[in-house]
């Protein structure tokens, strides 16, 4: 399970029993994740700042008979953060890999950024930022007693677009690529690696305020693909982000939107 040479060469892509941290896995995007790392034998940490959905989401995986383990954990609080990481490490006795996807996002009311409220701007760029650093944060010396680690930060195609009405959370998104680049120039002779996926339109069970079928038009119009994303077409790179087969691949962000932007 370490860095070297020999571990590497056996372009392992499985994620057999690595323990892995989601955050926001109580709903949409992250629910899946947490499913699918369950699915593929991983032992996952279902954390949600919302203790119901992240219970519900962990004995529904356990129930398929997949290994889950539900934390409470508000990401924007440091404390709350090292309680989960504690949580991992007591429950499974590692930390292999951190999905940073807990954000502020489906619930926001897209608007010009003269009318969002200034406290509102402030706790997006909390939460989808500072948030995912101090989960890195916290799982770090697990993974650097370990010599080897995946931290998968979230990001968003609508950084390249610019999207227009949700500048915080595009600004957010903005700046988890910049936090990965930094991230594993810190990291790499630590044996972690730090990647971004930018996902595209992701259609989940969860209603998005600031989606209309205007919007799903224009970006089936950019796509490549002629269908709307869904949790499961964010999985393969996730896994393959996840396993010791990207182990030569570090501060990439990648775009997973059926070809919305060209980067
Ligand atoms: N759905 C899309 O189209 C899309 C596109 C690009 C990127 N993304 C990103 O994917 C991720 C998941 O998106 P989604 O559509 O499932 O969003 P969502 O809003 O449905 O789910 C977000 C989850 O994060 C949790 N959360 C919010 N604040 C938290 C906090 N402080 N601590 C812990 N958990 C917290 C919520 O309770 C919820 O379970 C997000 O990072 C989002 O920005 C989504």
């Amino acid at each position: 399970m370490d860095g070297s040479t020999e571990a590497r060469s056996a372009f392992a892509t499985d994620v057999r029993d690595r323990v892995v941290i989601v955050t926001g896995a109580g709903q949409g995007i992250g629910r899946v994740y947490a499913r699918e790392f369950a699915n593929s034998g991983a032992r996952v940490i279902v954390a949600d700042i919302d203790a119901a959905n992240a219970e519900a989401a962990a004995s529904g995986i356990v129930s398929d008979g997949g290994q889950a383990h539900a934390v409470r954990a508000d990401v924007g609080d440091a404390g709350s953060v090292e309680a989960m990481a504690a949580a991992a490490q007591d429950t499974f006795g590692r930390i292999d890999v951190l999905i940073n996807n807990a954000a502020i996002f489906s619930q926001l009311d897209r608007r010009g950024f003269e009318d969002i409220p200034l406290e509102e701007w402030n706790q997006v760029l909390h939460v989808n930022v500072t948030g995912s650093m101090m989960c890195a944060r916290a799982v770090l010396p697990a993974m650097r007693a370990a010599g080897w680690g995946r931290i998968i930060n979230i990001s968003s195609s609508t950084v390249p677009l610019g999207l227009p009405g949700f500048m915080h959370y595009v600004t957010s998104k903005a700046a988890v690529i910049g936090m990965t680049r930094a991230m594993a120039r810190e990291l790499g002779a630590d044996g972690i690696t730090v990647n971004a996926i930018m996902p595209g339109l992701i259609e989940t069970e969860v209603e998005n305020r600031g989606r209309t079928d205007a919007v799903r038009e224009r970006v089936l119009g950019m796509q490549c693909v002629d269908f709307l994303g869904r949790p499961n077409d964010l999985v393969g790179m996730l896994l393959f982000l996840a396993s010791p087969a990207s182990g030569y691949m570090t501060g990439q962000s990648v775009a997973v939107d059926g070809g919305c932007v060209h980067l």
